[in-house]
């Protein structure tokens, strides 16, 4: 059965973008059928990110009714496909974000893993991919701001009766300035699906307008998102049977 993911975290700016794009590519990397949404209606980035800014039919458009949802989905030459949202101010005007969860729901027929990259805040917006969702990844740094929006995502996660998988901590660069993993674990209460650290070929890939799973697959974010990635799947017990096995 194919699951939506809603990638969220109250706070703007935590890799949320970054977050739903290299996992959705680590996924394809694995053989996966992945379809990235941007559900960041109003500052969208996914096309950007990926090398696709401008295309013609966009989430806008089957938010309103104008066309099939088929006809806004777009293959990378990765092999992952991706539903993109307008860049175009015109086209934010009245979209109706009540139509998303139908709509996400019908992507269930095109790929076997769904990955909603979410706007900031608690909005309206944020409510409906929530909605959408069957399960949510909350994304944080670690620092107090982002932990405590983050924490409100749960509240309304909860709120909307929505399984949250767990988080993962982003832009982790191992400073005593930063909070701790445990106070942030205390916190949340939830399961820590895996830490991302500082990696600066994160940049480059931006430049090369690509996942950096495919620009810098050996670099220490690649095999940090490859990690969510496999136990978001629950391909980790495997992986452990044959370390254990050739130990
Ligand atoms: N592990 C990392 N190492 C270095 N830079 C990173 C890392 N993760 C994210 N970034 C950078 O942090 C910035 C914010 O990331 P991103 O756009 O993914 O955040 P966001 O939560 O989607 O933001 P918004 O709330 O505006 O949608 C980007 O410039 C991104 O390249
Ligand atoms: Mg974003």
């Amino acid at each position: 059965m194919a699951k939506i993911y809603g990638i969220t975290s109250g706070k703007g700016g935590t890799g949320k973008t970054t977050s739903a794009i290299n996992l959705a590519a680590a996924m394809n990397s694995f053989g996966e059928n992945v379809l990235v949404v941007d559900a960041n209606l109003s500052t969208p980035n996914i096309g950007l990110h990926l090398g696709s800014p401008l295309v013609p039919i966009t989430l806008n458009h089957v938010l309103n009714g104008k066309t099939e949802v088929l006809e806004a989905i777009y293959e990378h030459n990765s092999g992952l496909k991706i539903l993109p949202s307008s860049l175009s101010i015109k086209d934010l005007r009245k979209i109706k974000y009540e139509n998303l969860p139908y709509i996400t729901h019908q992507l269930k027929s095109f790929a076997d893993h769904i990955i909603l990259d979410s706007p900031a805040g608690l909005g309206i917006d944020v409510e409906s991919v929530i909605n959408s969702s069957d399960e949510i990844i909350l994304v944080t740094q670690p620092e107090m701001p982002a932990v405590t929006d983050a924490l409100k995502t749960v509240k309304l996660a909860e709120q909307l009766n929505k399984n949250i998988k767990g988080f993962i901590v982003t832009r982790y660069k191992r400073r005593k300035s930063e909070m701790s993993l445990d106070n942030i674990k205390d916190m949340l209460e939830l399961p820590l699906l895996g830490i991302v650290p500082e990696d600066k070929n994160m940049q480059k890939a931006l430049t090369l307008k690509n996942s950096i799973i495919y620009t810098h697959p050996k670099s220490k974010a690649s095999k940090a998102y490859k990690n969510i990635a496999r136990r978001i799947l629950g391909r980790e017990e495997k992986q452990s049977f044959f370390s254990r096995f050739f130990k």
